[in-house]
């Protein structure tokens, strides 16, 4: 074959060559441009997306107030419009790139747009898109035992939904039925989703409407924060970053701090529920919010004695979230009788579980159990792809990255004695409490919170606000963040707090 005819120049391929040199100098221009006022270099990215079509920003924001449920409240003061996204990668519709520290709200798992993931969909939904539970099919079996692969001992049964508030809310029936109890016990702060059955377990105004009577059966426990709380030491967490300025006298396994938790979560028994009454269920997340050691243990071994069944949120902390191990509640050496999942369990798709033992999950069998669209084949082979897309060592990745950055964050404690007040969590799933006040841990003002948090995001960088007073950053990105997007994130954050300390001169 001739030189010529293997390189040959058609006007085509002229075409061709000039669209995607084109593309790739506008996309790059772009985050020139956005570097111009920010000389923290963003780590380079080759994917390059594709040119924002949609419905242009004006428009999107009016119609967003109108006709989308005025409840949804985007972030920011010019709220993003999100067009693309790839890896830990995410543009707007003018094609500003922004490292996605946040996973959508812990949710995207394996990366944005993983090439599996859309493999596996594309194949799917040219095939059979859904059947209803009326029939059987495949996809769902296989993915089930793959699931339960994930557990040991009596975990043996799965019951997929759609989302966690519906995994949740299956439990509470599940346990309720099992127990022939109905009080399902929680603990402050936590948070359990959005139907009315799963908010009433979550124990958090912000989350609670006016005038709505709450429906009866649930009970909210102590909050056992060892920062805030009245207890708490410098070696109550399981995690690498202790609370500063408290002592801590507790011996080898031992946590003093616990038990006197645990004490108060006894009392609600005493207090809460009648003199004979048995409890259907304990339920608890883990969220950034990291319980002193041993507390979980000792509840759960205080529930299954009065005949309780012991529920595990894993919505967040699941799928090798935390690092160490591939559920949350494994670093706590308890096992739970429920296990409920969602958010990465599909990287995005609409996607929840219930993972229970069979003696348990009979319990439906007393009534008709339906739900359309749980374990349909498209959840079923996206849900199958993200455990297979776990052995890219995402696991191991989020305990690397999360350790390295955990630690990063740590300096601000001294750096930033003032405004940052705690730094938590463990693997990918971090926050960073900031405050106003050293001594009283008071929350940082909200329009000061806002303010940083416009500041990160300008810089380039997506992060999450949450907490009862919303001043905790909250990190928790795709598993398959790299260390260059740990730096640039710390430097970033670090950045934003200079310019407040500057700003308010603190
Ligand atoms: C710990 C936890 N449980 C349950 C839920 C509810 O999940 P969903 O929003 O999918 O209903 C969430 C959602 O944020 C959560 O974080």
């Amino acid at each position: 074959m001739s030189v010529n005819r293997c390189i040959q120049i058609t006007p085509v391929y002229v075409n061709v060559l000039y669209s995607k040199y084109l593309k790739w100098f506008i996309m790059q221009t772009r985050n020139f441009a956005s570097s111009a006022n920010n000389p923290l270099k963003m780590p380079d990215c080759k994917y390059v997306p594709s040119i924002y079509k949609g419905t242009n920003y004006e428009d999107m924001i009016k119609g967003y107030e109108s006709i989308v449920s005025p409840s949804l409240k985007p972030f920011y003061k010019e709220p993003l419009i999100i067009h693309e996204g790839r890896g830990q990668w995410l543009w707007n519709h003018r094609g500003k790139r922004y490292l996605d520290m946040f996973g959508g709200v812990a949710t995207v798992s394996v990366g944005h747009s993983h090439p599996k993931i859309v493999a596996a969909i594309s194949n799917q939904v040219s095939k059979l898109n859904h059947v209803s539970s009326a029939y059987m099919h495949s996809r769902l079996y296989e993915y089930v035992t793959k699931l339960i692969g994930k557990f040991s001992g009596k975990l043996g049964v799965v019951y997929l939904t759609n989302s966690g508030s519906e995994a949740n809310e299956l439990a509470f029936l599940m346990a309720r039925l099992h127990t022939r109890s109905h009080s399902i016990i929680s603990l402050k702060n936590g948070y359990h989703g959005a139907s009315y059955g799963t908010s009433a377990s979550t124990a958090m105004s912000t989350w609670r409407y006016p005038f709505i009577a709450q429906p009866p059966g649930y009970l909210h426990a102590v909050y056992p924060d060892v920062y805030k709380g009245n207890w708490g030491g410098s070696k109550c967490r399981d995690s690498l970053v202790q609370v500063t300025g408290r002592k801590c006298d507790c011996r080898e396994n031992e946590c003093i701090a616990s038990e006197k938790y645990f004490c108060e979560f006894e009392e609600t028994f005493c207090f809460s529920l009648a003199c004979r009454e048995s409890i259907a269920a304990f339920v608890a997340e883990r969220g950034a919010v990291q319980y002193p050691k041993y507390f979980l243990q000792k509840v759960y071994n205080y529930i299954h004695e009065k005949g309780g069944l012991c529920i595990a949120d894993e919505v967040q902390t699941g799928f090798g979230r935390t690092g160490e191990h591939f559920w949350g509640f494994e670093s706590h050496g308890v096992e739970p009788d429920i296990v409920t999942l969602a958010k990465g369990i599909g990287n995005g798709f609409p996607l929840g579980a219930v993972v229970t033992s069979t003696e348990i999950a009979k319990s439906l069998n007393s009534a008709l159990h339906f739900n359309t669209f749980g374990g349909n084949p498209l959840a079923c082979v996206v849900g199958s792809t993200v455990l297979d897309a776990k052995e890219e060592s995402l696991q191991q990745n989020a305990q690397t990255i999360g350790t390295y950055l955990l630690n990063q964050f740590a300096t601000f404690l001294s750096e930033f004695p003032n405004v940052v007040g705690d730094v938590r969590g463990k693997g990918l799933m971090i926050g960073i409490e900031l405050i106003s006040n050293i001594e009283t841990k008071k929350p940082l003002k909200t329009e000061h919170m806002l303010e940083i948090f416009e500041v990160i995001k300008d810089m380039g960088v997506l992060v999450g606000k949450g907490g009862l007073h919303a001043n905790v950053l909250r990190i928790k990105p795709p598993l398959c963040v790299t260390k260059t997007d740990a730096d640039f994130t710390y430097a970033v954050i670090r950045r934003a707090l200079q310019k407040h300390e500057e700003k308010y001169r603190i």
